[in-house]
């Protein structure tokens, strides 16, 4: 009886463990968290972190094909919208891949071999579980609730209400439409503290955004706040520290908003519909989205029709029609050479950078033409009529091209006359450089000259193969027979052993305690000095302590190996405590700028003499010393001239002293002298010896004109168009004009018509040659060699045409 009683409680007590059970079952479905020790499978599809409030998701997410990735999106939206991803660049296999919080703390995505694809900083920590949390932020919590690791702190390419945006905070577009993957344009605050948008492609990159045409202030920004942080609150407003600010057309609460980098440059602030699940744009950075840079790359230009669209302009074809940062290829060759051009007018278009020149005012379309042609890097030019007179801008690359009726000018191209356009208006060009009477020749001339430069190309080439297999089978032959050379004749003497280490108190003695200063240079300052035994010295006190005892001396000694009658001769070296000498034989006339830039100038002879006993001795440096060197700065202060002006190269291997600085990093530090420095340096590209070739052409060129081609012009300081660059420009048309006085117009004219045209022939062309911008186009020292020897000096003056015939007979 007793039991019966107890019957209908049973029963209820059952009943509320069956339905505890049952509702314990229904919640472990929507999942806020993630223990430690736990994970999430790609393969169940319901192995997602919902955020209390059910706005954010997160789990893996895959977009057809068998791709998946570790994201964040809006649970509401009718397309799943991905606000963050954890593996942007490297999906996922769709079998086997894992998102755990190990037992250390850490979280990591493991993809289907079990390699560890992300991960969240927090090893080692007392991370207890991972929350999605209903602002859309994925965090790591420890037992006492306190954030390790936040996705809010690392953005892919949508910023959400309330997420602070900080200096650290990037949010960078996808590739394109549909992908995940990183691509060229980036939202972020700039090191002026201002917020940027900016383009980062595979050939250029710019700022586009704040209008890079208007400066701070009409910007309406400010760079004096330099805490760097912007934030979009619940309102749909947005403010930055750089008081760049704005707010969504449908301002007010209860919206759910996102702002995102969108794959075609434009950031854009959208505002989900929650009936419909659909988004619209509240707001958007830049109206006219062909304003943003890079759209339809290189060429390229974008027109509305009505939304933007890419094309390419008359004479050009799209390089890939499905990738328009590729943008368009000419249909024709560009060459300096062709004279026959026309140029092309696109009207209410624009392209803008680039500039090469500019000018304003009384100038008409026809005198930015003719600008234009007398420039060879200028590919169009941008006209337009203002009230005070027409604006006129040549160009010497075009991107960013931009068609819209509200531009209130035309961009002309030049092109050869033979590329079909049908255009507007069409502008016959005319050499404006040249004179009139020289027309007829133009049309002959190009051919002519075109073959000797290929033919110069193909003869170094060619010499340079053979001078190389000479050299390789001369050594081979040498050692063979008689193992190590004794002699090698023209200068290449064998290592004597006079080379030795001095001590602090000798050069001391030697160099009168320092008391004559020879001269002084970026790496140190040279003392004369005669040693012990009457040789007259120049010591030079290096100024950087370059580095140890062990490779300071290593290095010296390879240096002090080295021995050919046109490098200045080490003869020893002291290293003591803080002191690093150099004794170096003394040279008795000074250097060569001494003798070139100054009234005291030389004749033809000893200056030809000089460019091939240099070439020489850089050949030498470069090909054939036991440790190939590059000297770095070649230039006329380092070009010592002995009693016979042969000249000796100072200073080499001193670019290997100090580039010992840090641990194997070469040539950190930019060495050389401005004017004669390489491109490269500029570039950051590897050092080669062509740096070397480079500096010899400007000395070269400055040796066959008798003045300084290294200083940069400051007339337009604007355009930076240097000495050099200027020189190389007219030379190059005067030689296209087929001007027979161009050599007699260049040569230096102190000499007074005396020197070998033959010989200045070979020393400008060369010349031009080692000054090639592209480093692959420029000689090599051996190869520099070998043409000076063939150059025969001559006094008789050949004409132009028999110049030709010879050169062609070849
Ligand atoms: C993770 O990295 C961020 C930024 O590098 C840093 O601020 C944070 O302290 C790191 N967290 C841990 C737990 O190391
Ligand atoms: C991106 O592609 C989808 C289809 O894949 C299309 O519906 C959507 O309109 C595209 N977005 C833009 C901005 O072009
Ligand atoms: C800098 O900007 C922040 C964020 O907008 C603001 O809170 C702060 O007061 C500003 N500081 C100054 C000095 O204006
Ligand atoms: C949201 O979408 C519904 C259905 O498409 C539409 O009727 C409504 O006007 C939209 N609301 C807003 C604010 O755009
Ligand atoms: C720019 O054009 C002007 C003529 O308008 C010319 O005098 C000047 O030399 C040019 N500058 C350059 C760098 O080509």
């Amino acid at each position: 009886m007793r039991n019966r009683t107890h019957e209908p409680y049973r029963f209820l007590l059952l009943l509320l463990l069956i339905s505890f059970f049952l509702i314990n079952l229904a919640t472990s479905e929507i999942q806020n968290d993630l223990e430690r020790g736990s994970s999430l499978s790609v393969e169940d599809d319901s192995d997602l972190i919902t955020s209390p409030d059910g706005s954010f998701t997160c789990g893996f997410h895959n977009a057809g094909g068998n791709d998946y990735w570790f994201s964040i999106w809006f649970t509401s939206s009718t397309d799943r919208t991905v606000v963050w991803t954890a593996n942007r660049e490297r999906p996922v296999n769709g079998k086997g891949s894992k998102l755990s919080l190990r037992r250390n703390g850490i979280m990591v995505l493991t993809d289907f071999d079990g390699k560890v694809v992300w991960e969240s900083n927090t090893t080692s920590t007392e991370a207890h579980r991972a929350e999605l949390l209903n602002t859309g932020n994925l965090v790591l919590k420890d037992i006492h609730g306190m954030i390790l690791w936040q996705s809010f702190a690392y953005p892919t390419d949508t910023l959400l209400p309330n997420q602070v945006f900080t200096k650290s905070s990037r949010l960078i577009a996808a590739i394109r439409n549909g992908s995940y993957a990183t691509g060229y344009y980036s939202f972020y605050f700039d090191n002026n503290n201002a917020m940027r948008l900016f383009y980062d492609g595979p050939e250029i990159s710019s700022i586009y955004w704040p209008s890079p045409d208007l400066d701070m202030y009409q910007n309406s920004r400010t760079n004096y706040n330099s805490s760097r942080i912007a934030v979009l609150d619940d309102t749909g407003r947005f403010l930055s520290s750089d008081q760049f600010q704005f707010s969504a057309s449908d301002v007010g609460s209860g919206v759910k908003r996102r702002l995102t980098m969108d794959y075609d440059g434009n950031l854009r602030l959208y505002s989900l519909n929650s009936s419909s699940g659909s988004w619209s744009v509240s707001w958007t950075a830049l109206p006219q989205p062909c304003n943003v840079h890079g759209l339809c790359g290189r060429n390229g230009i974008c027109t509305y029709t009505p939304g933007p669209k890419c094309s390419c302009p008359p004479g050009y074809e799209a390089s890939d029609p499905s990738d328009w940062n590729q943008g368009c290829r000419p249909t024709f060759i560009r060459t300096c050479l062709d004279f026959q051009v026309k140029f092309v007018e696109v009207l209410h278009t624009d392209y803008y950078g680039f500039d090469l020149n500019f000018s304003y005012g009384a100038i008409s379309v026809e005198a930015c033409g003719d600008l234009c042609l007398g420039d060879c890097r200028c590919e169009a030019f941008s006209y337009r009529i203002t009230g005070s007179g027409g604006r006129c801008y040549t160009k010497s690359a075009l991107f960013n091209g931009v068609q819209t009726l509200s531009f209130p000018g035309s961009i002309f191209l030049k092109l050869p006359t033979t590329v079909e356009a049908s255009e507007t208006r069409v502008l016959l060009g005319s050499n404006a450089v040249c004179e009139s009477s020289a027309a007829e020749v133009l049309l002959g001339s190009p051919t002519i000259r075109r073959v000797r430069w290929v033919y110069l190309y193909s003869f170094a080439l060619a010499i340079g193969v053979i001078e190389a297999f000479v050299i390789v089978s001369g050594w081979w032959f040498l050692f063979r027979k008689h193992g190590v050379p004794s002699t090698v004749e023209d200068g290449y003497r064998m290592i004597s052993s006079q080379f030795r280490r001095f001590t602090y108190a000798e050069i001391k003695k030697a160099t009168n305690n320092f008391k004559v200063e020879l001269g002084r240079g970026g790496s140190g300052v040279v003392y004369k000095g005669v040693l012990a035994d009457e040789r007259a010295v120049a010591v030079k006190r290096l100024s950087d302590l370059f580095q140890g005892e062990q490779e300071f001396w290593a290095e010296v000694s390879t240096i002090g190996k080295i021995n050919h009658m046109n490098l200045v001769r080490m003869w020893g070296f002291c290293s003591e405590g803080r002191h690093r000498l150099l004794v170096y034989e003394y040279i008795e006339k000074s250097s060569l700028d001494k003798h070139l830039f100054t009234s005291n100038f030389l004749g033809w002879k000893e200056r030809f003499n000089i460019a091939l006993r240099t070439a020489k001795g850089l050949a030498y440096l470069h090909h054939e010393c036991l440790e190939w060197i590059i000297h770095c700065d070649v230039k006329p202060e380092n070009l010592l001239l002995d009693g016979e002006f042969e000249p000796k190269i100072a200073d080499f291997g001193l670019a290997k002293l100090s580039q010992r600085g840090g641990p194997d990093i070469e040539f950190t530090r930019i060495r050389g002298t401005k004017g004669y420095m390489a491109p490269e340096w500029a570039l950051n590209l590897p050092i080669t010896a062509k740096v070397d070739v480079y500096s010899f052409g400007v000395v070269i060129l400055e040796m066959v004109k008798g003045i300084r081609l290294s200083n940069w012009a400051v007339e337009d300081a604007e355009q930076q168009e240097s000495e050099l660059t200027r020189f190389v420009r007219i030379v190059k048309i005067k030689i296209q004009c087929g001007e027979d006085s161009w050599l007699e117009d260049i040569v230096d004219p102190r000499l007074d018509g005396k020197f070998s045209r033959n010989q200045a022939l070979t020393l400008v062309e060369i010349g031009l040659f080692c000054v090639e911008e592209d480093r692959s186009k420029r000689p090599t020292m051996d190869s520099v060699v070998q043409l000076l020897l063939e150059s025969e000096p001559e006094s008789e003056i050949r004409s132009p045409n028999k110049l030709r015939l010879h050169l062609r007979s070849d």
